[in-house]
């Protein structure tokens, strides 16, 4: 009988994140820092756990996300708890409990951290995944809309994320979403019940607005006559809207309508938007936010307007890593000066630039290998010759081309790789 002891196994949908993902998350929160500072953000950190009502409240009873994706547990003393799924809630709870939003009218907050939601894993959806979130309260003003959407575009352009469509929709407000919600409600009368899925035809009934939501594609299909949201918005809100577009007009940023964004969260009214990358698969919504006004209120804090977004930083770092970022800059093969190695990677380093050296004694064309699995964008070959002559051998290693450089000028060249 074979004795060896099983190895544990990670829980399904949590990942490790080795090199290049940790390096890339750590850019990703050093740019956030850095561009959200610059229009007076400051970082939050909040708890992993909440109180499973917090959720239900916030997000909403009748959404995927409290209904079938929550990691929620009774605590030892038997109170629900949730590994939380999002950020906003939890930051509304924040500031409530510490009298922030009382105390100040206008907040700006950001966040990045794990959340939690049992889905079905695949690339670019995990059940712990992370988010960088950002939350403006207590500005009613359509420039708020449009300053939050900017800041976005200016951190993802920070990271060289571009080429991203913006889906832009208003879902009204507290005044007309009922009216709405009846139009919708007669819509789904004239469809068979049992044309619709379960969940749609218990939606349908609870909170319509939800149905719009499901992802069958059976309910999709019968929904594509259903009413449009900016059809039936109050004249408030339609200005509003038509205020946030002029404004990123100007801006320069472009926008597709889409009347059928509803997002997945119960919070939102007026704006809501998504960001959506095409290149990276089927789960290719990389941002998505929106305004939140009477959020704070219905959680019992001030009744201040609120609007935020969060990225997933797995899906940004997809794009990052795709357009070929965050690659050390040297690798240096050097199959019998292990010694001299160490001495050049201290220089490059100290002169700026990250990469390492091989020590092994491998051949030359087993360090080749080793400096094409580490991605280097050079690669520094110390061989005989090059001992002898005092020089080291620069291969660019996406151009495939190879020029000798004395060891006295390596300082300056690393200097002209930083520019
Ligand atoms: P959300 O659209 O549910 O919004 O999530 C925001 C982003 O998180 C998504 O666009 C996606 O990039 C990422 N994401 C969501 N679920 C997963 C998953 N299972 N695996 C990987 N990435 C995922 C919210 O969470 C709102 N709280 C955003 C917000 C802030 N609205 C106002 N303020």
């Amino acid at each position: 009988m074979d004795t060896t002891p099983r190895a544990i196994r990670s829980v399904k949908g949590f990942a490790d994140l080795f090199e290049p993902w940790s390096a890339l998350f750590t850019r990703m929160e050093d740019t956030a820092r850095r561009v959200f500072g610059a229009y007076g953000y400051r970082e939050l950190r909040l708890p992993l756990l909440e109180y499973a009502d917090l959720f239900s409240r916030a997000i909403g009873a009748e959404t995927d996300v409290v209904q079938k994706e929550m990691f929620t547990f009774p605590d030892r003393g038997g109170r629900l708890v949730t590994l939380r799924p999002e950020a906003t809630a939890g930051i509304m709870r924040a500031c409530i409990e510490n009298g922030l939003c009382g105390r100040e009218s206008l907040s700006r907050i950001f966040t990045c951290g794990p959340m939690f939601r049992y889905e079905r894993p695949q690339k670019g959806r995990m059940r712990q995944f992370h988010q960088i979130d950002c939350e403006c309260l207590g500005l009613v003003e359509p420039q708020a809309d449009a300053e939050i959407l900017l800041m976005l575009l200016h951190f993802l352009r920070e990271l060289g994320i571009r080429d991203l469509v913006l889906d832009l929709n208003t879902l009204g407000c507290r005044l007309c979403r009922p009216a709405y919600g009846r139009a919708l409600t007669a819509f789904l009368l004239t469809l068979s019940p049992e044309d619709l899925c379960e969940n749609c035809r218990r939606r349908a009934r609870t909170n319509p607005l939800r149905v719009l939501d499901c992802k069958e594609a059976a309910c999709q299909a019968l929904l594509r006559d259903a009413p449009l949201l900016p059809d039936h918005v109050c004249p408030d809100c339609a200005d509003h809207f038509a205020a946030v577009r002029a404004l990123l007009e100007n801006q320069g940023v472009a926008c597709n309508l889409n009347p059928r964004l509803v997002r997945g969260l119960d919070y939102y009214n007026r704006t809501a938007f998504e960001l959506i990358s095409s290149a990276i698969g089927a789960q290719g919504a990389v941002a998505g936010g929106g305004r939140y006004d009477g959020l704070l209120a219905q959680l019992g804090g001030p009744d201040l307007p609120g609007i935020g977004f969060a990225c997933g930083m797995e899906r940004l770092a997809l794009l990052m890593d795709e357009a070929g970022r965050n690659r050390p800059d040297f690798f240096i093969a050097a199959p019998r000066a292990a010694g001299t190695a160490l001495e050049l990677a201290q220089v490059l380093r100290e002169a700026g630039l990250c990469g390492e050296a091989a020590f092994s004694a491998g051949s030359l064309k087993s360090q080749m290998r080793q400096a094409s699995r580490s991605r280097a964008r050079f690669c520094l070959i110390l061989g005989e010759e090059e001992l002898a002559q005092g020089t080291v051998t620069i291969r660019d290693m996406d151009k495939a081309t190879q020029h000798p450089l004395s060891r006295t000028d390596l300082p300056a060249w690393a200097a002209e790789r930083l520019v």
